[in-house]
């Protein structure tokens, strides 16, 4: 096995069968009963059997505990029975394992175990959030970076919206980047995944805060999702590919430290309101988001372009932005991301609602220009 070893900011094991590290890990982290969260779709997959083989099918129920219990777009209840399950089983710490829906349930049950009965609508009031249960974060999409993030997205049942719940104890202990537990995701949710990683890129680039190093991180980012998305959608067996998607969703999870944009306001509530995946809401509001932003802004793409491969250097200002955007709406169409939100169920009367969390959505706050409600509007109708 050739398994590299970093931490930016999070001790990470990558490479192909990075997976087998996991039983001589647990116990120096803390982990004598883990808790495995994962979501039901993934316990049929050759990767959840990867896992069960590594931690010892035999030993589930005494070594090791399951909850399956978590669903797309979690909300609260999914954090509530994670957490019970853990206490239940007189766990230690919890083994996070799948999408970002599974990472974050996984990450936030641990502040239920501290906290019985805790409201997360009061969550920014909570001044200790120290001492919680030690997590490894094992992803199975990569998209979210979740793995490498501080924040579980959760839909609270006080305003039915996805809250960010932040906070530096969220982070994992250990990441384990394995390729191939990716293998086995479909091409449709490889595309959509993936773009919300190349979302994340983008976005954090263009936030204007002052923050160099995930800037680098960002490009970096992009450069490796152009490159590798296609051909992880093309042959989920590429291992080189799923590799490269791997670490890029999570260089994009790290830049986005920065925050993110209009995207994400956008895409936000297309999954809270209308039950959207996540990467697919982007992917299907990027290009808009952008065309948005570079109108107000020009210039701003130019270096995402440079990522892409582009020669737009000596272009002009506007000619930089359009080309990058062009590039990257065919990039979108070649994955299948080239649909209309009512392909997917959205109709014209949600665009109020939409538009009226939209506007809550703290992501936005930090996009490259401000944008207001009509901007929201205007957007939604672009891609309804
Ligand atoms: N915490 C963060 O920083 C952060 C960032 C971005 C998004 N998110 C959140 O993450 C969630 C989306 O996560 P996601 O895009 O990874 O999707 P997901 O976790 O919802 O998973 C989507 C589907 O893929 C299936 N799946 C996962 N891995 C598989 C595999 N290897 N083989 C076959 N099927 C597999 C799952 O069973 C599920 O049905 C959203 O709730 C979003 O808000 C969190
Ligand atoms: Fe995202």
């Amino acid at each position: 096995m050739n398994l590299s070893t970093f931490s930016f900011p999070t001790p990470t094991v990558f490479g192909v069968g990075a997976l087998a590290v996991l039983p001589s890990r647990c116990k120096p982290l803390g982990l004598r009963r883990p808790l495995v969260v994962t979501d039901s779709g993934l316990l049929g997959t050759g990767a959840f059997h990867s896992l069960a083989q590594t931690l010892g099918p035999e030993a589930q129920g005494k070594d090791w505990f399951l909850f399956s219990g978590v669903h797309p777009n979690p909300i609260e209840q999914d954090v509530r029975d994670a957490a019970q399950a853990f206490v239940q089983n007189q766990c230690d710490g919890v083994i996070a394992f799948g999408g970002g829906s599974a990472l974050d349930v996984g990450k936030a049950a641990r502040l239920l175990v501290k906290r019985s009965g805790f409201d997360f609508a009061k969550f920014y009031d909570e001044p200790d959030w120290s001492g919680l249960a030690p997590c490894i974060a094992i992803p199975t999409t990569a998209g979210t970076g979740s793995e490498v993030g501080r924040s579980s997205v959760i839909t609270l049942d006080a305003t039915h919206r996805k809250a960010v719940l932040f906070h530096p104890e969220l982070l994992a202990k250990l990441v384990i980047l394995d390729p191939q537990l990716t293998v086995g995701l479909p091409p449709k949710l490889t595309a959509a995944t993936g773009a919300d990683a190349l979302t994340h890129c983008i976005e954090s680039f263009t936030c204007p805060q002052f923050h160099p190093m995930c800037d680098g991180i960002a490009l970096e980012g992009i450069r490796l999702i152009v490159e590798a998305l296609p051909r992880a959608h093309a042959r989920g067996d590429d291992l080189e590919a799923r590799g490269h998607m791997l670490v890029a969703a999570a260089m994009g999870a790290v830049a986005f430290q920065k925050d993110l944009g209009v995207v994400h306001s956008l895409a936000h509530p297309l999954s809270s309101l209308c039950g959207m995946h996540h990467g697919l809401a982007n992917a299907l509001c990027l290009v808009a988001g952008m065309k948005f932003c570079a109108a107000r802004k020009p210039g701003i793409y130019r270096r995402v372009g440079t990522a892409c491969g582009l020669e737009v250097q000596k272009f002009p200002t506007s000619e930089a932005d359009q080309t990058t955007i062009a590039f990257l709406a065919d990039f979108l169409a070649r994955l299948g991301l080239n649909t209309r939100l009512r392909e997917h169920g959205v109709k014209p009367e949600q665009i109020e609602a939409l538009v009226a969390q939209a506007v809550d959505d703290p992501c936005h706050k930090t996009n490259v220009v401000p944008v207001t409600a009509e901007d929201f509007w205007k957007l939604y109708l672009e891609v309804l």
